[in-house]
C-alpha cells in the first residue's frame, strides 16, 4: 500500500509539560488508522499539529510526498488534510445544507454552485438528506456529529482525521456512524480516527496505534492491538508489570 502520509519523531511541550516524545507512524492510501489512548494522551494535540494548529518543537510531517510542517493551516486544508473536531463546530442558525455549503466554498474555494451540488451527494453520504433544511442547533447529538463529518467532507480531503465522531453516542448510533467511516472508505479517502469507542476501533479500522507515554506504543491489527500488553499496561496499569514480574 502505497503511503499517503507520514510522521516521524513528532515531539511537543507546553511549557514543562511534554506531551509528545516521538511519534512515528504511516498512513497507506485509503487505509482507517485507529489511534487510541487514554485522556491527555495527546490525541487531539496530535490533530491539531497535523493540520497546522499547532507547530511541533520536533519532527517531520510528510503528506503527498511534501514535507507539509512549514505550510499554513489553509493550505494544508486545500491539499486535502481535512478534520472534524471532538466539540462540533458547526453553525447553529444555518440549515444543514448550508453547514455543508459553507465547507466547500470555505474549506475548498468551490464555487457556490460547485458546492451546491457536491452538498447534496455528501447529505447523502452522511444520512442527512431529509434534515438538510434543519437548522444545525435543532439537530440530536447522532446527527450533529453527522454533519461535523459532512463539511469536513465538503473540503474534499484526501485524507479525514477524525476527532471522536462517534463520542457520546448509544451503541445503534455509533452503528451509523461505523457506517458512514465505510462509506467515506469505499469513496478512496484515507482516515485517522481517534476514538474510545472499542466497537469503532475493532470493526471499523484496518490497523490501530496506541498514543501514550507521548509516543507509538504499539501499531497494527485492530484485535492484536486490543489484547496486546501494551493497552492492558496502559489502561490497567498492572497487567504488562504483573506479567513481567511472573516471568523474572
Ligand atoms: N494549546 C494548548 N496549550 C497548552 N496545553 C495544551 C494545549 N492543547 C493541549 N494541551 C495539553 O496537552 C495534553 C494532551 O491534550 P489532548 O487534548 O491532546 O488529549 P487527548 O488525548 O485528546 O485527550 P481526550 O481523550 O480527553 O480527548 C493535555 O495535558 C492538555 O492539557
Ligand atoms: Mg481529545
Amino acid at each position: 500500500m502505497r503511503s499517503l502520509f507520514s510522521v516521524q519523531e513528532l515531539a511537543i511541550a507546553f511549557g514543562s509539560n511534554q506531551v509528545l516524545t516521538s511519534v512515528n507512524f504511516d498512513l497507506g492510501e485509503g487505509e482507517v488508522l485507529g489511534v487510541i489512548g487514554p485522556n491527555g494522551a495527546g490525541k487531539t494535540v496530535l490533530l491539531n499539529i497535523i493540520t497546522g494548529i499547532l507547530k511541533p518543537d520536533k519532527g517531520r510531517m510528510v503528506f503527498l510526498d511534501q514535507d507539509i510542517v512549514g505550510v499554513s493551516t489553509v493550505d494544508r486544508a486545500r491539499r486535502g488534510i481535512g478534520r472534524t473536531f471532538q466539540i462540533p463546530r458547526s453553525f447553529e442558525n444555518m440549515t444543514s445544507y448550508e453547514n455543508t455549503l459553507v465547507g466547500g466554498v470555505f474549506g475548498d474555494a468551490q464555487t457556490e454552485k460547485a458546492a451546491g451540488r457536491k452538498a447534496c451527494e455528501i447529505l447523502d453520504t452522511i444520512g442527512l438528506c431529509d434534515k438538510k433544511l434543519e437548522f444545525a442547533g435543532k439537530l440530536s447529538l447522532l446527527d450533529r456529529k453527522r454533519l461535523e463529518i459532512g463539511i469536513a467532507l465538503a473540503g474534499n480531503p484526501k485524507m479525514l482525521l477524525l476527532d471522536e465522531a462517534a463520542g457520546g453516542l448509544t451503541e445503534s448510533e455509533v452503528s451509523e456512524i461505523l457506517e458512514i467511516v465505510r462509506r467515506i472508505k469505499a469513496s478512496g479517502i484515507s482516515i485517522i480516527w481517534i476514538e474510545h469507542v472499542l466497537q469503532t476501533m475493532l470493526h471499523g479500522t484496518d490497523r490501530v496505534l496506541l498514543l501514550a507515554d507521548g509516543r507509538d506504543m504499539i501499531c497494527g491489527l485492530p484485535e492484536e492491538v486490543m489484547a496486546s500488553r501494551e493497552v492492558e499496561d496502559v489502561y490497567l496499569g498492572t497487567g504488562g508489570k504483573r506479567r513481567k514480574r511472573v516471568a523474572e
